[in-house]
């Protein structure tokens, strides 16, 4: 059997990184973390990447801003995983320069791990955001670099511990907000999931410069259908408070950053359907159907921890 592609994640003390190491180490990748000097004195994070060791992980020292250590890093791997997070997406022209010059990448997924830059609805400043994205899309084909863009809609855990609702930690049990008429599916995905599907997809074929969807069918839910899911949990029904379109746009040019940027992501797939473009195979293929021996968490599982 080929030996295993040796993969070095950058930004893996990140929110999703984390995950995205562990599930490469636990499936028997030689595994590599980009690390800076000074994220060892932050106590979360240096227990973190005590934990990275534990598991059998390589730290390499370095920083986005420094090439030599970028070069010298990916030259040691096969694979390159950018789960960077959303203030350093323009800097990921750094690791495109590195691996022109390392010239020995198999594969590159630049930090991504949300809906379909490409095909969006999306109003600012979400629009601008997404438009980082395609700029670092269209500079990886450029260069030619094989390519993976992982399309995992949306975090269940930034998004279901609340029920999407703003400014608040916990789910709601008197009342719900509901962002438009509540009809339109979004799709939630656990982290571990993502991180699953994600490293499956690095040395397939199959995904190669191509964009992976992760869509697993049991959940893609309606906004309608996740409350009516929380209610039954819960035992009781929950006012419903509508907000049409005309008064949510309102409220994303009024509000402050970061709100407007919260309520726009939620207008692009709570309103537009940001998460079900159709998927175009000469472009896209589904996770799910891809790997289908994957036993992913369901959202009415998820759901059950917060009850
Ligand atoms: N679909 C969703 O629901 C969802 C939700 C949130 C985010 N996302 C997307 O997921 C991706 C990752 O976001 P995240 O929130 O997980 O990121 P994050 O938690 O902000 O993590 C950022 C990572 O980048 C590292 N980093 C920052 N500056 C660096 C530098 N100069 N050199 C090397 N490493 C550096 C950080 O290292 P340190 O630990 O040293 O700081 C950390 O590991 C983004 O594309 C974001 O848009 C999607």
């Amino acid at each position: 059997m080929a030996a295993k592609s040796k993969i070095l994640v950058i930004g893996g003390t990140g929110y999703i990184g984390k995950f995205i190491v562990k599930a490469s180490a636990e499936t028997g990748h030689p595994t590599f973390v980009l690390v800076r000097d000074n994220t060892l004195s932050h106590p979360e994070k240096s227990k973190l990447v005590e934990s990275f060791k534990s598991f059998g992980v390589t730290l390499l020292y370095g920083d986005l801003t420094d090439h030599d250590s970028l070069v010298k890093a990916i030259k040691q791997v096969d694979v390159v995983i950018s789960a960077l997070g959303g203030q350093q997406i323009d800097d990921q022209v750094k690791i495109i320069a590195a691996i022109k010059e390392a010239g020995n990448i198999k594969r590159f997924l630049p930090s991504e791990f949300g809906l379909d830059v490409d095909h969006h609805n999306a109003v600012e400043p979400v629009s601008s955001f997404f438009e980082k994205k395609v700029k670092i899309r269209r500079a990886i084909e450029a260069e030619r670099i094989p390519y993976t863009y992982i399309t995992s809609n949306l975090f269940a855990g930034h998004f279901l511990p609340n029920l999407l609702q703003q400014n608040v930690t916990t789910p709601p049990r008197d009342k719900v907000v509901i962002l438009g008429d509540g009809n339109v599916k979004g799709v939630y995905v656990i982290e571990e999931d993502v991180a699953t599907y994600t490293i499956k997809a690095v040395e397939d074929p199959r995904t190669l410069n191509k964009t992976v969807y992760v869509r697993p069918p049991a959940n893609i839910l309606t906004f309608n259908e996740l409350v009516s899911l929380w209610e039954y949990k819960i035992n009781s029904t929950l006012d419903k408070i509508y907000i049409p379109d005309d008064q949510l746009l309102k409220s994303i040019q009024e509000s402050p950053f970061p709100d407007n940027f919260m309520l726009a992501l939620r207008h692009s797939f709570l309103v537009k359907g940001d998460c079900n473009y159709e998927i175009d195979p000469s472009f896209g293929v589904e996770a799910s159907k891809l790997y289908s021996e994957v036993k992913y968490t369901t959202v009415d599982n998820y759901l059950n921890a917060f009850v």
